[in-house]
């Protein structure tokens, strides 16, 4: 959860979303939200957004005045914000709840390694930094890869031991599993569709049996933390539990799947995508 006056999700209907960033009211055309869902706040009827994304036949433009500069906090962890050309201003809110309970787990991180996949700005980066562990950090775009960097320095994490990496991230795994490395905690949070920085295509449904499979052998014997997240359409909690429990064989511990949801200001949730936690005993 944000501090209301970090984040809120104020409103969602007719195929947009209402938000609150640290005051500045912005409103993003979101296909995930059906367009016969009705927006129910007199925030969104009285009060124009001071940006305004607009989608069309899959391109998309932003109106209105970016504040710069711009950001937010999540506990101690620090978030630089900007518009880009995708629709998004440089984090995904729905990933605190995996963040917080990162940052709650009764589990010693010091000599963890962790490896956190499609990793963004850096938010779950910071959240094992946070906890002492050493974290690599894989992201296919650079200049993602330098404003996660920027977040840390601003979150006053430049001493926690991060490894950049700009990468594919299915070529990084399997050059992990040929040089016979093991991480203690993996992360992985895929999108639909994305692309390696040398144009290594990424599809969901075309790749995640490949990309799990190859985790499952870069997973220490004394694994201890296993997140994976997904946004894809029609692809839920069941299909995720299935899909995880055919790759890996996790040893004693807790595993649960959860829906990723935002709630608004009248306490509906919109649903951004599912994850999958384990922790061993
Ligand atoms: C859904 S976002 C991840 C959100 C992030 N985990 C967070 O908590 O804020 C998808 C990220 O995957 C990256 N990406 C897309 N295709 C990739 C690929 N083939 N290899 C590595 N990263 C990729 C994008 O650059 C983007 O930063």
């Amino acid at each position: 959860m944000f501090q209301p006056e970090q984040y809120q999700l104020v409103d969602f209907g007719r195929g947009k979303r209402l938000e609150k960033f640290a005051n500045v009211l912005i409103s993003r055309d979101t296909p995930a939200v059906e367009k016969n869902v009705k927006f129910l706040t007199k925030l969104s009827a009285n009060s124009p957004p001071q940006l305004t994304y607009l989608r069309q036949a899959g391109a998309g433009q932003w109106q209105g005045e970016m504040p710069d500069p711009w950001g937010i906090w999540h506990r101690s962890k620090f978030f630089a914000l900007k518009t880009t050309p995708a629709g998004q201003v440089g984090l995904f809110p729905e990933q605190s709840i995996n963040w917080e309970w990162l940052e709650q787990l009764d589990l010693d991180f010091s000599n963890l390694k962790a490896l956190n996949l499609f990793a963004y700005t850096g938010g779950t980066t910071m959240a094992l930094a946070t906890r002492g562990a050493s974290v690599v950090h894989v992201d296919a775009a650079k200049n993602v890869v330098q404003w996660a960097r920027r977040n840390v320095v601003q979150s006053g994490l430049s001493q926690a031991n991060i490894r950049w990496i700009c990468e594919d991230a299915l070529k990084f795994v399997k050059r992990e599993i040929k040089r016979g490395s093991k991480y203690d905690i993996i992360v992985a949070d895929p999108p639909s569709y994305g692309k390696g920085p040398k144009n290594e295509l990424w599809k969901f449904h075309q790749h995640f049996d490949l990309l799990l499979s190859s985790l499952n052998q870069i997973f220490s014997e004394q694994a201890k933390v296993l997140l994976i997240s997904c946004h894809t359409a029609d692809y839920g909690e069941k299909d995720l539990g299935m899909q995880i429990d055919r790759h890996f064989r996790l040893s004693a511990g807790e595993v649960h799947t959860n829906p990723l949801d935002l709630l608004d200001l009248t306490g509906r949730s919109l649903n951004c995508g599912v994850c999958l936690r384990y922790l061993a005993h």
